[in-house]
C-alpha cells in the first residue's frame, strides 16, 4: 500500500527521471475475458486522455466496454479535483455505487485520477468508502492492470499512489475516442504553483515527453488518417525546458506543421511562458489553429500576485496584443476566477475592464473554490458567497454579450470546419472552425466526421453560429 503525502508531492528536486516502455505481464492478458467495465471521467483532456489509456489497458485485460454502469462488472471512476464541485460530483456517484453494490457484491469499483492523489480524499476510501476495490495514482495510471488484478485475486482493498511522479512511462496503449482527431500528451504536471491550485501536488513535477516519442505518435496518427490532433499539458509553454536546451514548444510546433497534418492544437498556455518564437510559429503555418488558450484568472494586479501568477495586468495584456497582432485571425479565449480571497469590487472591475479590452471568444469563469493543502485555502477571506455568485453574474453577462458581438461579426464571412457529426434530428452537421466556434450547418452532400469544409456563416448565437456549406 502506498498513500499520497501533499509534502512529498510538494517538493521539486532535480531528479533524474528514466524512459521506460509500457509492458504488460503475459498472464495478464485476457484474463478477464468478457467481464464489462464502465468508465466515468470528471475533468478536464488531460483526464480524457488518460481514460483513453485506461480503457486501453482494461482491454488488454479482456474486459469490454459498456455505457450502462448498471450492467458493469467493474466501474473505474477517473476524478478531478479541481473545485469542490468536481469532487463533489465524484462522491456523489460513489454513494450511488455503494447501494449498486449492496445489490451486486462482485462488482470492482476502482479510483484513478486527481482525487486519488489527496490523502484526505484517500482517508476517507479507507474509512468510509471500505467497498472500493482499489485507488490507482495519476503517476502510475500503468499499474492499473497490476493493482486491479491483486485487489480481484486476494480480495483486498489495494491502495497505490505515489506522492512524486515516477519514471516517464512511453508505449502506453490508448483506445482513442475518435477516429479523426486525437490528444497527444506532450508535457506532464505543473511547477506553476499558482496558489489556488492543486494540479503540482496531484499531477507533480513538469516532465517533457522525449520529442522523438511525440513526433512518434503523431506519424502513426497521420498513418491512420487522422486530421486534428491537439498537444495536451497542463502548461504546454513549459515544454521542452526540463530536457533540451534548445528546443521549446515553438520548434515542437514547428516539427509538427511541417507534417502532413491538416490541424494541429494545443493546451494550456501559461502567459510566462510565451515566447516571441511561439507566437511566430502559429503566424506562420496555416495548419497550426490559430485559436489560443490563455487564461488571465484576474485582471487585477493586487489580485494576481495573490494568485502568484508571475505576471502583471499590462505584462498580460501586452502578451494579449502581440497574439492579436501576429497572428491572423487568431481567437483567443481564457480562464477567469472570480471571488479569490480577499477580492474587493475595484479588483472585480478590473477584471471586467481587461474582459471588456480583450473581447475573449471564449471564457470559462469560476467561482473560487478552497483546495485543502494549497495557499490560498489558508488566505482570510471576507466576501459572502452570494457577493461571489453576483459577481460571477454580472461577468457571465458581460462575457456573454461579447460572445454574440464577436460571432456577429462574422456572419456572411466563410470559414473552414472540421465536421464532428450530425444533428439529432439528422437536419444540420456540426463542427469546429479553425479559429475554434462551434459551427451548425446544412450540407446537400454526406459528410462524414473529420471532413473538411468551407462554411458561409448565416446567423449568430452567444456560443454558436450557423451557415450552409459551400
Ligand atoms: N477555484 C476555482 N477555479 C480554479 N481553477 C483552478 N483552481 C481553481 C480553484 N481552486 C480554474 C482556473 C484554471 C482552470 C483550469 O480552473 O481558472 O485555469
Ligand atoms: Fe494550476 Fe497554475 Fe499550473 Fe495552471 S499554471 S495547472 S492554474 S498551478
Amino acid at each position: 500500500m502506498h498513500l499520497p503525502d501533499y509534502k512529498e508531492a510538494r517538493t521539486r528536486d532535480k531528479r533524474d527521471y528514466h524512459r521506460f516502455d509500457f509492458s504488460l505481464d503475459e498472464e495478464l492478458k485476457n484474463k478477464y475475458q468478457g467481464m464489462k467495465y464502465y468508465i466515468k471521467t470528471y475533468g478536464c483532456q488531460m483526464n480524457e486522455h488518460d481514460s483513453e489509456v485506461i480503457e486501453a489497458l482494461l482491454e488488454l485485460l479482456g474486459f469490454i466496454k459498456t455505457d450502462h454502469y448498471l450492467e458493469s462488472d467493474l466501474i473505474i471512476l477517473n476524478t478531478c479535483s479541481i473545485r469542490e464541485n468536481a469532487h463533489n460530483k465524484a462522491f456523489g456517484m460513489l454513494g450511488r455505487i455503494k447501494h449498486l453494490k449492496q445489490e451486486k457484491p462482485d462488482l470492482i469499483v476502482g479510483i484513478c485520477g486527481c482525487m486519488a492523489q489527496e490523502a484526505s480524499v484517500v482517508e476517507a476510501i479507507l474509512r468510509d468508502y471500505k467497498f472500493v476495490n482499489f485507488v490507482v495514482g495519476t503517476h502510475n495510471l500503468h499499474e492499473l492492470p497490476k493493482v486491479l488484478d491483486h485487489s480481484i485475486q486476494n480480495e483486498t482493498q489495494e491502495i497505490e499512489v505515489y506522492s512524486r511522479e515516477g519514471d516517464l512511462i512511453e508505449e502506453v496503449p490508448v483506445v482513442r475516442a475518435n477516429s479523426y482527431k486525437a490528444y497527444v500528451n506532450i508535457i506532464y504536471g505543473c511547477d506553476k504553483f499558482c496558489t489556488y491550485c492543486i494540479v503540482p501536488y496531484t499531477r507533480g513535477r513538469e516532465r517533457s515527453r522525449k520529442k522523438e516519442d511525440i513526433l512518434k505518435e503523431v506519424d502513426q496518427l497521420i498513418a491512420d488518417g487522422y486530421q486534428e490532433i491537439t498537444l495536451l499539458g497542463q502548461n504546454v509553454n513549459a515544454y521542452g525546458k526540463d530536457l533540451y536546451h534548445d528546443y521549446n514548444l515553438g520548434d515542437l510546433l514547428e516539427e509538427i506543421a511541417f507534417k502532413n497534418i491538416p490541424r494541429i492544437r494545443f493546451m494550456t498556455s501559461h502567459p510566462w511562458d510565451f515566447t516571441d518564437k511561439m507566437i511566430e510559429v502559429i503566424g506562420k503555418y496555416p495548419n497550426i489553429m490559430p485559436s489560443i488558450h490563455l487564461p488571465v484568472q484576474s485582471g487585477s494586479n493586487r489580485i494576481l500576485k495573490l494568485m502568484g501568477r508571475r505576471y502583471t495586468r499590462e505584462s498580460y495584456l501586452e502578451l494579449f496584443h502581440k497574439i492579436k497582432k501576429q497572428i491572423p485571425r487568431v481567437s483567443v479565449s481564457t480562464d477567469i476566477i472570480v471571488g479569490f480571497p480577499q477580492e474587493e469590487e475595484e479588483d472585480f472591475l478590473d477584471t471586467l475592464r481587461l474582459v471588456e479590452e480583450c473581447r475573449y471568444d471564449n471564457a470559462f469563469t469560476f467561482i473560487f473554490s478552497q483546495r485543502e493543502g494549497t495557499p490560498a485555502c489558508r488566505l482570510e477571506d471576507n466576501t459572502t458567497l452570494e457577493e461571489k455568485e453576483e459577481r460571477l453574474q454580472r461577468l457571465n453577462t458581460l462575457v456573454n454579450t461579447i460572445f454574440l458581438e464577436n460571432n456577429q461579426k462574422l456572419v456572411g464571412t466563410s470559414l473552414e470546419v472540421m465536421v464532428e457529426g450530425i444533428s439529432d434530428k439528422k437536419t444540420m452537421y456540426y463542427g469546429y472552425s479553425d479559429t475554434n466556434k462551434l459551427i451548425n450547418f446544412s450540407c446537400d452532400k454526406e459528410l462524414k466526421p473529420g471532413d473538411l469544409v468551407s462554411v458561409e456563416i448565416t446567423d449568430a448565437k452567444t456560443w454558436s453560429l450557423d451557415g450552409r456549406s459551400i
